[in-house]
């Protein structure tokens, strides 16, 4: 399926896409990859410069919603993996209209392509546990559970799953959606709460903990994505859906302490700040689909955030010129009035209700 296949990777240029592009050309020596990707804020594109000179990558700069630039693409292509997408919880909470664009009706754009073009011979939506809502504690999300997201961002990812569903009824075009818990890793935008804290930590600046801190998120190293989705591409059934985790749950607080300590930086930087709005205070999933086909993660908590720690602080080019861009305003709507009415971390005292 992928050995010389022609593939096109939509949002390439983004964190788990170019992780994913360079997968795949490592593992393939034989595959051609196109990367479409609009260059959005959260892309970058030296995060592709290492295969920029070589024959088997192209790349296309341009929207999945532009139909007449994506036929074109569609009918060069056997496999598709579709990363475009908004992904930033916090931005979706400003401003959603960017998100139902792309993670709806620019999924909608390709699989409307993809079944009018029979050299397609695999569809894999690059999809999110956020799509099944908050879990209950001890709970995992099944495949085949119903769906409740609860962010704008969450209904766009959940939108764009049932138009994948819709196509595979109605036309047998042969999609497989993949529904992964948090990634982390090298390039990841430093919006996220991760690279955010880490590079806050390298700066001495304060980690904006939400709320408590207490809410569980299950961490995926993106290596162990890639090669998960490298399976389901391969081995996958079309129709079907794979929930894709490493049971690495762990809560935020002490997830700001490991980094912390990783850093060797005090945790009187963290401060608990304003909670989001909305927050879903718990994702977990059932990843025993994919395993069944062979899957199993190589990173735990520990070593996926060692990794990412250590790229962060080997790669200062990469993020450091990000805050002085138009991040700087997002972090100061996002940031500034809740550090300013933060509490501080006191290791007697607890975490604030
Ligand atoms: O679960 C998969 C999802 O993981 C992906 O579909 C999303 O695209 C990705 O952004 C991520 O969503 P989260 O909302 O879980 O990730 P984020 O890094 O924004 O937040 C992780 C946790 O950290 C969450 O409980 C909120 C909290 N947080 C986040 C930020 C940015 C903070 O406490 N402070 C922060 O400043």
């Amino acid at each position: 399926m992928l050995d010389d296949a022609r593939i096109l990777v939509t949002g390439g240029c983004g964190f788990i896409g170019s992780n994913f592009i360079l997968h795949l050309l490592e593992r393939y020596p034989d595959c051609r990859v196109v990367n479409l990707d609009k260059l959005t804020y959260a892309s970058n594109h030296a995060n592709l410069r290492d295969v920029e000179g070589d024959p088997r990558y192209r790349f296309v700069q341009g929207d999945i919603c532009d139909g007449e630039l994506v036929d074109g693409l569609m009918a060069e292509v056997d496999v598709v993996f579709n990363f475009a997408a908004e992904t930033h919880v916090d931005r979706s909470l400003m401003e959603a209209g960017s998100f139902i664009l792309t993670d709806v009706l620019g999924t909608h754009v390709l699989l409307d392509s993809a079944r009018r073009h029979p050299n397609v011979k695999r569809f894999v939506q690059v999809s999110t546990d956020e799509v099944y809502g908050e879990m209950s504690p001890g709970a995992r999300a099944k495949e085949s559970d119903p769906l409740h997201p609860r962010s704008p961002y969450a209904a766009s990812k959940a939108g764009g799953d049932a138009q994948c569903n819709a196509f595979f009824e109605t036309y047998g075009l042969p999609v497989i959606i993949t529904r992964a818990a948090n990634n982390i890793g090298p390039r990841q935008h430093i919006e996220k709460m991760v690279p955010l804290f880490v590079t806050s930590a390298m700066r001495d600046e304060p980690l904006p903990l939400y709320g408590d801190g207490r809410q569980v998120r299950d961490w995926l190293y993106v290596e162990d994505h890639c090669r998960a989705l490298e399976l389901i591409a391969r081995e996958g059934e079309p129709g079907e859906v794979y929930n894709i985790g490493a049971d690495n749950q762990e809560e935020n607080i002490r997830l700001a302490k490991a980094l912390l300590q990783l850093l060797e930086k005090p945790l009187s930087l963290i401060r608990f700040v304003e909670d989001r709005k909305g927050h879903d205070r718990r994702y977990a999933v059932d990843s025993s689909k994919l395993r069944a086909l062979g899957w199993a993660p190589q990173h735990d908590f520990l070593s996926a955030l060692e990794r990412t720690v250590q790229w962060y602080q080997e790669n200062r080019w990469w993020w450091e010129p990000i805050y002085a861009g138009p991040f700087r305003d997002y972090y100061q709507r996002q940031y500034g009035d809740r550090l300013a009415s933060g509490v501080p971390y006191d290791p007697e005292g607890g975490t604030p209700q």
